[in-house]
């Protein structure tokens, strides 16, 4: 795992964005995991700048969600396809039904999961998958206690990430649906490449335990300590609780240039 320290998170997305632009470039029909809350939004909006400059096209990719809410009407705003349209697909050149989630399934959320996994191996697995982290650990919406073995099923939302969301809910906790479909762990470690964000101290002991914690479904984003090409990109305050700080600068400013995330 490498875990990269910057000093805010508009100088993460330019490090990510590098990576999308050096994967779309390799293989303009990669295929990309896709993920939602405010962590990713840096992300999305250097995505966006750098297509209208004319130095990145989605035209032939293809993308997958991590995460849906069960339970929400579709084009309702906080659906996360939705959100993924407003944040990002309106602002680039995706192909029309170029963007999936479990949730775009058409059937019982019971039965998407398994179908889910199955589109994205007929897509041929993803390629660069991008990831926020839950105050409490949680990766996508595996919260803690999922099993390390988990793939694309319906969970229950913990009270404290219902809680967490609800500010995207009016401060409404009773808007806020009690269950999910999400991307399990092992679905997440078949990805090629994952980078996961984290900023701001209320992520500081999540990222922590996932980074250097032992092992453990308690913490779910340790789950990446499984993965052969994981990334963790955090500022400053995300990055303030880790014992072996210096030793994360020292070694990626010792990289070779252009080697990237
Ligand atoms: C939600 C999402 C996660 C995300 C987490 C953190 O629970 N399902 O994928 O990582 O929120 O959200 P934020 O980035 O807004 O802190």
């Amino acid at each position: 795992m490498e875990v990269v320290i910057v000093p805010r998170p508009e100088d993460a997305a330019i490090l990510v964005a590098d990576a999308y632009c050096a994967l779309l470039d390799r293989t303009p029909d990669a295929v990309l995991g896709l993920a939602t809350g405010s962590t990713p939004l840096p992300v999305y909006r250097e995505l966006a700048r750098r297509h209208r400059g004319g130095g990145l096209s989605f035209a032939r990719a293809r993308a997958f969600l991590l995460d849906e809410y069960v339970g929400l009407a579709a084009g309702h705003p906080e659906r996360y396809r939705e959100f993924i349209r407003t944040e990002l697909e309106r602002h680039v050149d995706f192909a029309p039904e170029a963007i999936i989630g479990p949730g775009d399934l058409d059937m019982d959320p019971l039965e998407a999961g398994p179908a889910y996994e199955e589109r994205i191996r007929a897509a041929g697995g993803i390629d660069l998958q991008i990831l926020g982290i839950g105050s409490d650990g949680h990766l996508a919406f595996n919260m803690p206690m999922s099993s390390l073995a988990s793939r694309t099923r319906v969970k229950t939302l913990t009270p404290r990430t219902r809680q967490d969301n609800a500010r995207f809910f009016d401060g409404d906790l009773d808007l806020v649906p009690t269950h999910c479909l999400t991307q399990g762990l092992a679905t997440i470690l078949d990805s090629r490449h994952a980078i996961m964000l984290g900023f701001g101290r209320g992520k500081a002991q999540a990222v922590r335990e996932a980074v250097e914690g032992p092992l453990s479904s308690r913490w779910p984003a340790s789950a990446l300590q499984l993965h052969p090409h994981a990334t963790v990109v955090v500022d400053e305050d995300a990055a303030s609780q880790l014992a072996f700080g210096e030793y994360y600068r020292t070694t990626y400013a010792g990289k070779p240039a252009g080697q990237g995330l």
